[in-house]
């Protein structure tokens, strides 16, 4: 994009010349790419899914001249029996980034400050800055945990993002509920993209605590990023504001085909737990093989692993890679920029990034 002068920004609204919009990972359009930067699933979604897309087609002439069903009441019920929990307690939107923007809305602009770590998904800044949420950063220690008695302090708000993104690492639901047991008067959200790959949810907390927000996405876990299609599980009067925010921004969020598929996507059950556990278990061979090479990864229950070699710059590594067609995440932000987080391909994907490591960079 060309660069846009200040004469020319003055046609934008005033907040807007200041944003600092998050940067996604690249999609690089590079041939025989190994593609572990942005924690896809590297398997496709279940077969049920692809069929449920064409079924749209072919049951309805309508089906692209008539809007969808503003309340996606067909998907929130597949999820609501999925994840063992009322529909009400259901909220939908265009991946869990759209409904975590609307968390940040509905609940965080408030006068004291909303707490979130040091080292997590680079979105929350972004959306306390569109938003004008106000932010106090708490650091994770020196194992990149998180420390559970920084969060018993007055707030507006804790976002939480577990397992945390991009260290991979996993809070237990007990510093969970002591987080929520602190803070009874504002609201906690646990951001759990990652949970369906070795955490456990918070879903099953949302009965007892009125102030508990579980997020989670069809991303990574249903291999369905394309498609968009993220959701939120909490009590009633809190899915109350999230549809308040949602229908005064857009009453339409999800398409026909994205409904169809992702209901699909959660009716198949056994395909999702089968494929998750394909990629838990390529995870640890991963991990074992880089561990021989010298590289120290830290304890994941994500898609994703956070690994550091200590006899080389990590940005330099990233380069190599990139260099012979593996694009891994290099963050150069202060405590991380010596990590690498990569993405959990196939186990011949992962194969190729290590055989690359050992045999051409690191001889
Ligand atoms: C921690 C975390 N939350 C939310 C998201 C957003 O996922 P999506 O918008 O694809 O549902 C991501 C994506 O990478 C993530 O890492």
């Amino acid at each position: 994009m060309s660069t846009i002068t200040t004469q020319q920004k003055r046609f934008w609204s005033p907040a807007v010349r200041e944003l600092e919009p998050y940067v996604p990972g690249e999609q690089p359009k590079i041939q025989n790419l190994l593609k572990l930067n942005t924690n896809e699933n590297p398997y496709p979604p279940s077969p049920k899914v692809v069929a449920a897309v064409q079924a749209v087609l072919e049951n309805s002439a309508d089906a692209l001249r008539l809007y969808p069903d503003p309340d996606a009441s067909a998907l929130k019920q597949a999820i609501a029996k999925q994840q063992h929990v009322a529909v009400e307690n259901v909220f939908v939107g265009n991946g869990s980034d759209e409904v975590l923007a609307h968390i940040f809305k509905a609940f965080f602009v408030q006068e004291l400050p909303v707490l979130y770590p040091d080292i997590t998904y680079s979105f929350y800044p972004v959306y306390s800055q569109f938003f004008g949420v106000k932010t106090k950063i708490l650091p994770l220690n020196d194992n990149f945990e998180i420390v559970v008695d920084d969060y018993k302090q007055p707030n507006g708000g804790i976002i939480i993002t577990n397992p945390n993104a991009p260290t991979s690492i996993d809070l237990g639901l007990v510093a969970i509920e002591e987080v929520l047991e602190a803070n009874p008067d504002s609201v906690v959200v646990i951001d759990e993209a990652y949970v369906d790959f070795g955490a456990e949810s918070a879903v099953s907390l949302v009965e007892k605590y009125d102030n508990l927000v579980v997020c989670q996405t069809t991303s990574k876990s249903r291999s369905l990023a394309g498609l968009r299609v993220g959701f939120a599980i909490a009590q009633p009067h809190l899915i109350a504001a999230l549809e308040a925010v949602k229908n005064s921004f857009n009453s339409y969020p999800m398409d026909r085909f994205a409904i169809a598929a992702a209901v699909a996507s959660f009716e198949d059950q056994s395909y999702f737990e089968a494929q998750n556990q394909k990629v838990i278990a390529s995870r640890e061979q991963l991990v074992a093989q880089l561990n021989e090479i010298g590289f120290k990864v830290l304890p994941s229950s994500a898609n994703f692993i956070f690994a550091s070699l200590p006899a080389k710059d990590a940005g330099e590594l990233a380069a190599e890679l990139r260099e012979r067609g593996i694009i891994v995440r290099y963050f150069n932000k202060p405590r991380i920029n010596q990590y690498l987080r990569i993405t959990i391909g196939t186990d011949e994907q992962n194969q190729r990034l290590v055989d690359t490591l050992k045999n051409d960079i690191l001889v």
